[in-house]
């Protein structure tokens, strides 16, 4: 057994990735006693969780590993480990691109890690294992850590909804929910160590089924009742979501529980029909908009945020407008959006990319331009409003403040006290910036 080892990880991506890597670093300090370290050069490991969803993120791959190549002609015994999606889709390509790669795994074979630590400890040879697993990775992760009082649940992992532009399917593979029973303990370990507000994780949380004891089927929504039921927990979030899978006995659990915080994350990727069916979607605009009215008739004041996708292939300037109109026919909250990156060995890939760079970047700018009015535009209407915070800690910018974020997640900053730190409570919105918002304490 390895001691006083010290592990130096980054993460790339998603908030699951975020929630792996975490784990990751659980397992290893229970079984090698790992301790962190911020500093890549007194590593004894250098571990990568990628991501691979556009082609940027997959770059930043190699150009990470070419630093690390250079700390391991220093010091070769430093062990690399490269997981995530990247290693799913590309394997033994990160080797032979990279040859001083020690171990590669997969998003559902990081619970083998140690086993891997120890066979390279014996034997220098690369070891790649990114095999898919059902729930042997969920059964294997070590008890939670909370890191304050909001915590991550990864409750299904995979997808099976195959949009044409999107590689995650053949990454994460197919969806494996976990037993409910498992999401619960994980919740009920988490409020121990003063956890009150839980953010559920998966590819499409929407998709969730599990059986209960007497065999019936737990699904989306039942957890969310399950989960609501536990005291100690006053918020729940849950991201993200798909359309065709946000079904009526969801938006019912609105009405059901305050405790769903009046946000909501739901992508709908384009504002034309004609992308949406290319995309293979699954929905139109006016099934979206139906939602979303079913879900405003129970929430009128409910903020919703999504993510676009410019320049898919074949999308004209009057599918691009159609977008633009969405943004504000919806009124969506902040959003994302993205230029389509081509991934190879999706359906999309084959299609033809008649849009030049150029357009993209314009179609983009633009887009992006409007998402930030909109944001602006909810956050000011947001001035003068008593809003609920979960004070997380002290503020990153200024550590004489503490900050919370309001349900629709617009971080507040504001003069505070220590004994504040996991408690909700309630500020008046003073000043709005950029990117965060000020408060002040209600007396
Ligand atoms: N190109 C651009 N954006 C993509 N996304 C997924 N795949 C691609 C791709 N190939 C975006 C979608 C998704 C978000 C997580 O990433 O908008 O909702
Ligand atoms: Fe990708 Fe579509 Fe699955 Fe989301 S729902 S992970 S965009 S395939």
């Amino acid at each position: 057994m390895l001691t006083n080892k010290k592990l130096y990880i980054k993460t790339f991506g998603c908030q699951m990735n975020q929630y792996d890597s975490s784990k990751i670093f659980s397992l290893l300090k229970n079984s090698h006693g790992f301790e962190k370290t911020e500093n890549a050069e007194e590593a004894d490991i250098l571990l990568l969780n990628t991501c691979s969803i556009r082609e940027k993120s997959q770059e930043k791959v190699f150009h990470q590993l070419g630093r690390w190549k250079k700390i391991k002609k220093i010091n070769p015994n430093i062990i690399i480990c490269v997981g995530g999606c990247v290693a799913s889709q590309e394997g033994k390509i990160i080797y032979q691109r990279a040859k001083y790669v020690d171990i590669i795994f997969g998003p559902q074979t990081l619970h083998r890690l140690p086993n891997m630590i120890n066979e390279i400890n014996k034997k220098r040879s690369l070891i790649i294992d990114i095999s898919f697993t059902k729930n042997e990775k969920f059964n294997n992760f070590p008890k939670p850590h909370a890191k304050g009082p909001t915590a991550f649940v990864t409750i299904i992992e995979g997808c099976n909804k195959y949009c044409s532009y999107c590689i995650v399917p053949y990454t994460r593979g197919k969806e494996v929910s976990r037993p409910y029973k498992d999401i619960l303990f994980e919740i009920a370990q988490l409020t121990k160590q003063g956890v009150r507000e839980i953010n559920l994780l998966g590819q499409n949380v929407n998709a969730y089924h599990s059986k209960t004891i007497n065999g019936d089927n737990c699904s989306f929504s039942k957890l969310l009742r399950l989960i609501s039921k536990i005291n100690e927990i006053d918020r729940i979030r849950f991201t993200t979501n798909h359309p065709i899978e946000f079904t009526e006995d969801i938006i019912e659990v609105y009405n059901y529980t305050h405790k769903i915080v009046n946000h909501l994350h739901l992508p709908i990727q384009s504002g034309s029909d004609k992308i949406l069916k290319k995309m293979k979607r699954g929905y139109t605009v006016f099934e979206y908009k139906n939602i979303i009215n079913k879900l405003r008739k129970i929430r009128p004041n409910i903020s919703i945020s999504s993510d676009f996708i410019i320049g898919f292939p074949g999308e004209d300037y009057d599918d691009f407008k159609k977008t633009i109109d969405i943004i504000s026919d919806i009124n969506f909250d902040a959003s994302y959006s993205f230029i389509y990156s081509k991934r190879p060995g999706t359906p999309a890939s084959k299609l033809k990319d008649n849009i030049t760079q150029n357009e993209k970047k314009q179609r983009l700018y633009l887009i992006q331009k409007l998402i930030n009015q909109q944001t602006m535009k909810y956050s000011k209407n947001m001035l003068n409003s008593i809003q609920k915070i979960l004070v997380e800690g002290v503020s990153r910018k200024n550590t004489n403040d503490f900050f919370g974020r309001t349900e629709n997640n617009r971080i507040v900053n504001f003069k505070g006290s220590i004994d504040m730190v996991g408690n909700f409570i309630n500020v008046k919105i003073i000043n709005i910036l950029p990117n965060s918002l000020r408060g002040e304490i209600l007396t």
